[in-house]
């Protein structure tokens, strides 16, 4: 029994610790109560309780959920099997749980943010003024070269430590756009770019604008340096609080499975995890257009 009991905490544990963004509390909370009533079947009611009730005849549990304006109705899928005192004692309790592992993990998310509002503080104050104090002191242009892009990458790490400064996704892709378009220009290799016009109505976390930004500087640089390519399509899109972005080359294309993957592809796969979001590289099938695709997605806030 009680390495039952560790095994379900372990499971609550992971389902409430590891919630990603695009599943909500009250998904994680279905999925404990079905875990403990493998049989049941939920139903969502539009309005809030309390606490958890049996029904009259003992053939539901009325349900609270967290931070929400529904309750659940419990049913077993075996219409002759009915709940008991115990079970309701059981729900009872899990509601407690959950409601205790909810508090924690906000409470440690504001001390993660408090602490990463301190570190960037600190890192403006002290390390940045003083780069800045160091570039009016030293003399020669290498030096002052190198001091500037120390600032520059301290002030990246600054500004993505910061969670709650924002940028619209509109003058995100614009910068990383710039980008892309003068490293191209220098190459000859053409850049076709296509983006919807909404795109100033919605935000890019830090994490998100970097993850994004880095993401594509790399898969440029392969494109310049390992497909022969003159030309490149990126094409942006919004669905359903996802954004989609696909890059297309028309260079000699590669087997991702067989190839020797370097840091380049690893820092790719990496990022787009840390987004929740997913990756891919295909061959195009369109000998007229060979090259390759990638495909780069990940869920953002509306
Ligand atoms: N767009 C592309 N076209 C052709 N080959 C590519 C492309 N992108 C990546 N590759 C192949 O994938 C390999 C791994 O890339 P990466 O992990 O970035 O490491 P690196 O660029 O250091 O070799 C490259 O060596 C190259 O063979
Ligand atoms: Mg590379």
């Amino acid at each position: 029994m009680h390495n039952r009991l560790d095994q379900h905490l372990k499971f609550i544990v992971n389902t409430f610790y590891n919630q990603d963004q695009a599943t909500s509390l009250e998904d994680c909370w279905g999925k404990v109560l079905i875990h403990f009533f493998p049989d049941g079947q939920i139903t969502r009611h539009s309005s809030t309780i309390d606490t958890t009730r049996l029904s009259d005849n003992n053939s539901s549990l009325f349900i609270p959920v967290l931070n929400s304006d529904i309750h659940f109705e419990l049913k077993h899928t075996d219409k002759n099997i009915f709940f008991s005192d115990q079970d309701l004692n059981l729900v009872n309790s899990l509601f407690k749980l959950t409601q205790h592992f909810v508090t924690t993990r906000e409470a440690i998310e504001q001390g993660a943010n408090e602490e990463r509002q301190r570190i960037a503080r600190d890192l403006h104050d002290d390390v940045a003024a003083r780069l800045l104090t160091l570039i009016h002191q030293v003399k020669d242009d290498k030096t002052i070269e190198l001091v500037r892009s120390i600032l520059k990458s301290l002030r990246n790490a600054i500004y993505t430590l910061d969670n709650r400064s924002t940028t619209t996704i509109l003058d995100a892709i614009t910068d990383i756009r710039a980008e892309i378009q003068y490293r191209l220009n220098q190459l000859g290799i053409q850049l076709i770019w296509q983006q919807p016009d909404n795109l100033e109505q919605f935000i890019f976390t830090p994490r998100q604008h970097i993850n994004l930004h880095r993401i594509l500087h790399e898969i440029v640089t392969n494109i310049i340096r390992h497909a022969n390519a003159s030309y490149m399509h990126i094409d942006i899109d919004l669905n359903n609080e996802w954004i989609y972005v696909s890059v297309v080359d028309n260079g000699t294309g590669f087997d991702i499975n067989n190839c020797v993957p370097g840091k380049g592809i690893h820092n790719i796969k990496n990022r787009a995890k840390e987004l929740d979001g997913n990756v891919n590289w295909t061959n195009n099938p369109d000998p007229e257009m060979s090259g390759c695709t990638i495909n780069i997605n990940f869920p953002i806030q509306l």
